[in-house]
């Protein structure tokens, strides 16, 4: 089978409905579709995951079922091992080898783009003119967006062997284009 994005997101989309999460899904594909074309490799295969990373959090909301519990489904819908491990290797709990540039790609975008989109959120500009130092400054600060592992930030890009400035600005080029899907003002609005 084919992988493809319109599958992916049909995936998504038949077992979550939250806003929130949706928008997680969006910014994580961003991220994935612009690494593999900075890497030269399958933009939809990386995309999907990126979509189906957290497909069944909404309905395994708790570690002893996210994400282990969603991979038979996947299996079901006909992707692909390298779709389902991917998917997998996401999990911290689980413990996997984070062994292909997909998995390594996945983790280090998984609780940035998050990050990255709650600093959006709170600029009257969005993420224009966003510079990494006012994100490393945002993470430095505990109580915004407490939930972000920030460990996992600093991991993600080390294990990519990006610095963490480069990886920022990879991420914040990559939620641009969708800004408007992500509820952050898009480039025209904030310049006007
Ligand atoms: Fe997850
Ligand atoms: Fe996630």
């Amino acid at each position: 089978m084919d992988v493809t994005r319109e599958h992916a997101w049909e995936t998504l989309t038949k077992y979550t409905q939250s806003e929130a999460l949706l928008r997680h899904a969006l910014g994580v594909e961003a991220c994935l579709g612009w690494y593999a074309r900075h890497f030269g490799e399958d933009e939809d295969l990386w995309r999907a995951v990126g979509l189906l990373h957290d497909f069944d959090y909404e309905i395994h909301p708790t570690l002893d079922q996210h994400p282990q519990d969603g991979a038979p489904l996947l299996r079901e819908e006909g992707y692909p091992d390298e779709v389902v491990e991917a998917v997998l290797s996401h999990a911290e709990h689980l413990e996997m080898p984070r062994d292909t540039l997909l998995k390594k790609s996945l983790f280090a975008c998984d609780e940035l783009s998050g990050f990255v989109h709650a600093v959006g959120l709170v600029r009257p500009t969005g993420l224009v003119g966003l510079e990494p130092k006012s994100v490393k400054k945002k993470l430095k600060q505990p109580s915004f967006a407490a939930g972000v592992h920030r460990d996992e930030v600093y991991a993600g890009a080390e294990a990519l062997g990006l610095e963490l400035d480069e990886h920022i600005r990879n991420v914040v080029a990559a939620l641009q284009p969708i800004a408007g899907e992500l509820g952050l003002r898009a480039a025209a609005e904030a310049a006007s």
